[in-house]
């Protein structure tokens, strides 16, 4: 069985964030997803999430090319969550285009390209204006 990984925050979720799981579920069997913790949020962008970390897991896990969720608290810890869930393939969007070639001898790794014109962030802004 082939399985593919994901990672991402995936907030307010959007089209943007379907699309992605929609096509990485279709590179392989099964597929698996990182869901970054409300601290990892916050040390990465220094705000917390719009919703947090179990709310963002159950959102996911409700979508039916998803089949397993997990919480990733660490970008370092990328290659151990590769392994411990024996993941043959990553998958991120190309807003990330080799920042994960690192883990390459272990896991095949491609990037999609974005949906166009969408982004958590450009929601919020929009959200703010009005
Ligand atoms: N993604 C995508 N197309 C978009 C937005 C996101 O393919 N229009 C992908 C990203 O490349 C990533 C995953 O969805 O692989 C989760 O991205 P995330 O950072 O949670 O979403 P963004 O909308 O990019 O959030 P932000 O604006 O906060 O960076």
């Amino acid at each position: 069985m082939k399985k593919v990984i994901t990672f991402g925050t995936f907030d307010v979720f959007h089209v943007g964030h379907i699309n992605i799981l929609e096509r990485a579920r279709a590179m392989g069997d099964y597929l698996i997803v990182g869901v970054s913790s409300d601290e990892l949020n916050f040390s990465k962008k220094n705000r917390y999430p719009i919703y947090n970390e179990a709310d963002r897991v159950k959102i996911i896990s409700a979508m039916r090319f998803v089949d397993e969720v997990f919480i990733e608290e660490s970008l370092d810890l990328k290659l151990e969550y590769i392994n411990k869930h024996n993941a043959t393939i990553l998958v991120m969007g190309d807003d990330w285009k080799g920042r994960f070639d690192w883990v390459k001898p272990a896991c095949e790794v491609l990037y999609l390209p974005r949906t166009p014109s969408i982004s958590t962030t450009e929601i919020i802004e929009i959200v703010k204006s009005i």
